[in-house]
């Protein structure tokens, strides 16, 4: 018999890749606040509620620092990567303050306007492309991938010529499949970005890593080993994220025609479209925090030392602020949804994000009006519930 009273154990897979796991159903009704087991069999808190979601994301009484001991870990392979620094992600303020501000001018909504021709530009090649070779396409591959991939290579400075190393390596970072894996591809990244460095120290290009080379090295604010983790987080966190937005919200509208109808008819939906799809998605589904005092919320005690599970999936779904849920509605105000985060690590990349999802959908749908799914969509596969939500493959034709 089944102990309907144990806590849910987290993070589990997806059955279908854009709703929750039913065995979340259990926190969905025990919000905002319930007990989870982490594979380690840890016990740790998993907030549910929207409103305590967005109000302890912004208390500075949850840690970020992965190197804290009792840190969360959402799986076995990422256990042993403690004591390589994170930047942004893995530091709390002020360091996180200051680190921010070295790099947030280049992902300013207005920078995000600017680059929307160069987006569009990399966005139409890359059909051109997939349209010369098909049908059939993996959409993944042939598009949802290379087009993020691009954009941060152009706008880091980083040669888009290496895409298939750092692609490569990004995804053993995130998906292991053992621990050593997710060590060693992070030891590869972290020599390539320290020879990319080098060589922008002695030739320097156009781009932001080339700025924080000649700026924060020459006035000390970053060392070389920060300018590395910097690097690393960008390009990772740049390309993998909205490469999932993009094949799993593919997947999404296709499943969902009368919606896609709609996009079609009216282009001008397509902003709250996509704010309704990182809603409904929420493709990083587990924030992890660290409770560094105890802190009172909702009528319950975290204390210092417990880990905080964000499931985005689950906040993203409260009924009190989302009326049905668990339906994609272009008309419902989506924008204050958790997809990002919320705090002071709301996603850096969000406007450029937004950006690459509006022109990358608009121009796939208006380019290929008979896009359809090339296997029965039970059949494609999609990423395990531990890592970043998303397709693993999307045959498609048209
Ligand atoms: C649709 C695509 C994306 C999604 C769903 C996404 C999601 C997120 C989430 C949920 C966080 C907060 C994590 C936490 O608080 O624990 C985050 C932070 C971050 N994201 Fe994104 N992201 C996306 C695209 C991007 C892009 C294009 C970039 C470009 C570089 C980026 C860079 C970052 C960085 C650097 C952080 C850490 C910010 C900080 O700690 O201050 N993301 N992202």
């Amino acid at each position: 018999m089944t102990d309907t009273t144990a806590p849910v154990a987290f993070p589990q897979s997806r059955t279908c890749p854009y709703h929750p796991p039913a065995a979340y159903d259990a926190l969905r009704t025990e919000r905002p606040l319930t007990r989870i087991t982490l594979f380690d069999g840890r016990g740790a808190w998993l907030v549910s509620g929207h409103a305590t979601a967005r109000a302890l994301l912004a208390d500075p009484r949850l840690s970020s620092n992965r190197d804290r001991p009792g840190f969360p870990v959402p799986n076995r392979r990422f256990a042993g990567i403690r004591n390589r620094r994170t930047a942004l992600l893995g530091v709390d303020d002020p360091e996180h303050r200051a680190q921010r501000r070295m790099v947030v001018g280049d992902f300013t909504l207005k920078r995000a306007v600017e680059l929307r021709p160069r987006i569009q530009q990399i966005v139409d090649e890359r059909l051109d492309a997939m349209i010369a070779e098909g049908p059939v396409a993996d959409l993944v591959s042939a598009f949802a991938l290379p087009v993020p991939s691009m954009v941060i290579c152009a706008l880091l400075g980083v040669p888009y010529a290496d895409h298939d190393f750092f692609e490569a390596q990004s995804r053993r970072l995130l998906r292991g499949p053992e621990a050593a894996d997710v060590l060693d591809a992070r030891d590869r990244l972290e020599t390539y970005f320290g020879e990319l460095i080098d060589r922008k120290q002695r030739a320097p290009g156009t781009g932001l890593l080339d700025d924080l080379v000649h700026r924060q090295l020459r006035e000390g604010d970053l060392d070389r080993e920060g300018l590395i983790a910097m690097a690393l987080i960008l390009l990772v966190a740049g390309h993998e994220t909205t490469a999932n937005m993009i094949s799993l919200g593919t997947f999404t509208l296709l499943q969902h025609p009368e919606k896609l109808a709609e996009l079609r008819a009216d282009p001008d939906l397509l902003p709250a479209a996509v704010e309704e799809l990182m809603r409904l998605l929420s493709i990083a589904d587990g924030m992890l925090r660290l409770a560094v005092e105890d802190i009172e919320v909702a009528g319950t005690t975290i204390r210092q030392g417990d880990g905080v599970v964000f499931a985005t999936s689950v906040i993203n779904r409260d009924e009190t602020v989302y009326p049905e849920p668990d339906t994609l509605d272009w008309s419902r105000p989506a924008r204050h949804h958790v997809a990002f985060g919320f705090g002071i690590h709301q996603c850096l990349g969000q406007n450029l994000a937004r950006a690459e999802l509006e022109i990358a959908l608009h121009s796939l749908f208006a380019r290929l009006p008979t896009l359809r799914l090339a296997a029965p969509a039970e059949e494609i596969p999609f990423k395990p519930g531990d890592t970043i939500q998303g397709m693993l493959e999307l045959p498609v034709t048209w």
